[in-house]
């Protein structure tokens, strides 16, 4: 792993090493990838404004999230199939996250169950909630992940209606994983991936298998995963939840101040600013121009969060420049996995940090709290 100096080595690693098919979802976004390249995009047009002269010998990425200590603002978002990136790779990831000392958010649709993770690691996750039509199955998933010990939990709020990514119609893409005459020898040159994933137990919905009445075979387990998406998902669902669950609750997939400020009435703590990796609502705004408007809506009320396109921890410096209490990270941390499981995750992790304390000390910066909109370049305050 220590070959991988940055996150594309990790990403081109992780290319050589799964089927394209499952490559391609990882990395793809929806329709015309438009809101995938603008959230990078974005990030790369922002400047940061080097300083010098500053004492940063001696610095600290030590944060808080939602209350809890964390060893750096950066957290792992909810990504959904990562068991099939790398066998349990849920674990994998859950275990690096918890060794570095940052959350980890488990999703809905998940190989690994709430009971796998849970019982594989020492301390509590977050789980990410869809509300699915299902309502009784929504109860019990928000009954398992306090019953498992989960303290925070992140309703996804962008995915009432699923987009489409291409590259899934095109490669069939498919769970569980099948072997077809169209992607054997594409799997035969994956040996290693074949053996762990195919070969191995979960490759399946572990949240959903066995607990769906009359849902049993394993492709009626996807269809019925597809059509539970609900349309009718709105602000009452909200109030529903959080009826339901005591702990922390955090709405996912807010891009907008209004909604924002219309959360910011609920009882939650926290949200975050996201276009779901730009795999749903194509030709929306990137994150980083949705971010500092947000921020100034409701930072005082509820801790506003950040994902999209961070492949460097300069990335991270300035979406926390931008006002994020925290930034959640997808692709960066699924690369890490599909090169090397727990260990390429724990890489992934260790390269965003590493980077993030540098950018910090080429700032000035010497602890998160010094990271002001003052660490970047012009009027970064707005991006186009
Ligand atoms: C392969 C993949 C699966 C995802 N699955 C989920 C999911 O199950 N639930 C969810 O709320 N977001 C999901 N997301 C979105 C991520 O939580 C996050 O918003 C996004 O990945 C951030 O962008 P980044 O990948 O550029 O860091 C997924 C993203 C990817 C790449």
């Amino acid at each position: 792993m220590r070959l991988a100096a940055s996150i594309a080595d990790l990403r081109s690693m992780t290319e050589k090493a799964i089927p394209k098919a499952l490559f391609e979802y990882v990395s793809g976004g929806s329709y015309e990838q438009i809101t995938l390249r603008a959230n990078k995009a974005a990030l790369d047009a922002i400047a940061l404004r080097q300083r010098v002269l500053v004492d940063v010998s001696e610095r600290s990425l030590a944060a808080t999230m939602l209350g809890r200590r964390v060893s750096c603002p950066i957290a792992l978002a909810p990504t959904g199939l990562s068991g099939l990136v790398h066998s349990d790779g849920e674990i994998h990831a859950c275990r690096a996250a918890q060794a570095a000392g940052i959350p980890y958010t488990l999703s809905t649709v998940s190989i690994c169950s709430l009971e796998d993770v849970a019982a594989a690691v020492d301390a509590p996750f977050w789980f990410q909630l869809y509300v699915m039509q299902d309502r009784d199955f929504t109860k019990s998933l928000i009954e398992r992940a306090a019953a498992v010990g989960c303290d925070t939990l992140v309703m996804t709020v962008d995915l009432q209606v699923q987009g489409q990514r291409y590259s899934d119609i095109r490669n069939g893409m498919s769970v569980p994983p099948r072997l077809t005459p169209g992607n054997a020898l594409d799997i035969m040159l994956k040996p290693r991936w074949a053996l762990g994933v195919l070969c191995g137990k979960r490759k399946n919905f572990g949240n959903l298998a066995g607990r769906v009445a009359g849902v049993e075979g394993v492709r009626s387990m996807a269809e019925w995963t597809a059509r539970q998406y609900d349309p009718t998902v709105s602000w009452r669902d909200v109030s529903w939840v959080r009826s339901l669950w005591k702990g922390n609750l955090v709405l996912k997939g807010i891009l907008d101040p209004e909604d924002a400020r219309r959360a910011a009435e609920l009882d939650i703590q926290g949200l975050i600013v996201s276009n779901h990796g730009g795999r749903q609502l194509d030709g929306a705004v990137s994150s980083a121009a949705a971010l500092p408007e947000i921020v100034a809506a409701v930072g005082d009320k509820v801790e506003v969060f950040v994902d999209g396109g961070v492949t460097t921890g300069m990335d991270v410096l300035k979406y926390l420049a931008l006002g994020a209490r925290g930034v959640f990270i997808g692709r960066a941390f699924l690369y890490g996995l599909g090169a090397g499981g727990a260990a390429g995750v724990a890489r992934a992790i260790a390269i965003l940090r590493d980077e993030l304390s540098v950018g910090m000390a080429l700032t000035g910066r010497a602890a998160i709290a010094e990271i002001d909109p003052g660490v970047l370049a012009g009027d970064c305050s707005i991006v186009d």
